[in-house]
């Protein structure tokens, strides 16, 4: 399929958390247009084995590139983990870009930090979090925290509920008090941050990867010569299973950081 300039960015997501790294490419790239598939219908990836996580993300990346995207964005750091080799030895002709938890700029914040990631059991439990855990081991004390049912409540629009901060005070409370930041390292949830925020305390510093996945986005159309020159005007589409939740998916899309 051809593309060029004009033609749209693919960004891939399990369902509606890619829209938080979708909002950051959308500022960053405000003349671009984005077709945003978020395979719902197969939600959760991040308890499922990684062999069915490919072949799910390969599908759903098929209809995207079918559509004659000129990059594709994996907006969803347990597909990244699970499919991004298999990704880029397939759609070799365009850019794919793919998210991991933002380790680095949290080691960063003092010495020897503890640093918690919350993430899928998907994504702690692959090959490819090992070895950013090894790379940054000397420099900090990683605690990697699987968190199976945290996207759900994302998925359902619940971003602010008694419910959710049951859930996050049994999950999180052992660590009240004993981590210097936090990094939240799926996307679906930028989206509960602040309930996080609440349940750890509020002076605590939460990072994720957001930002630096739509910049590398730029960087890598800019390599490519595929840049629209336009400043505006850039749309968004959303398909797959997050189509038929088009209110929520706008309702993120504009939900503030
Ligand atoms: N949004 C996904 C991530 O960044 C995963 C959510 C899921 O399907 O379990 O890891």
């Amino acid at each position: 399929m051809n593309k060029n300039s004009e033609s749209p960015v693919g960004v891939f997501d399990s369902g509606v958390g890619g829209i938080s790294v979708l909002r950051e490419m959308v500022k960053l790239l405000p003349g671009e247009d984005f077709i945003f598939y978020g395979d719902s219908e197969n939600a959760p990836y991040g308890t499922k084995p990684a062999r069915e996580i490919r072949e799910l993300t390969l599908h759903s990346c098929r209809e995207l590139r079918s559509q004659g995207v000129k990059a594709l964005v994996i907006a969803c750091n347990t597909a990244t983990s699970a499919a991004i080799v298999t990704l880029r030895e397939t759609f070799t002709d365009i850019p794919v870009v793919g998210i991991e938890p933002a380790l680095k700029p949290a080691v960063h914040i003092k010495e020897r930090p503890r640093v918690l990631v919350m993430a899928t059991p998907g994504t702690v439990a692959g090959d490819k979090y090992r070895h950013l855990e090894q790379q940054y081991a000397k420099d900090a004390q990683v605690i990697s925290l699987g968190c199976p049912g945290l996207m759900e409540f994302v998925e359902r629009g619940e971003l602010d509920s008694p419910a959710l901060d049951d859930y996050l005070e049994k999950l999180l409370a052992p660590y009240r008090g004993k981590v210097d930041d936090v990094v939240l390292g799926c996307t679906h949830y930028p989206f509960v941050k602040r309930a996080v925020s609440r349940v750890i305390g509020e002076g605590v510093p939460i990072l994720d990867g957001s930002g630096g996945t739509a910049r590398e986005l730029k960087r890598r159309l800019a390599a490519s010569g595929l840049l629209r020159e336009r400043e505006s005007g850039g749309t968004v589409v959303f398909e797959g299973g997050v189509a038929r939740k088009e209110e929520l998916c706008q309702k993120l899309l504009r939900e503030e950081d």
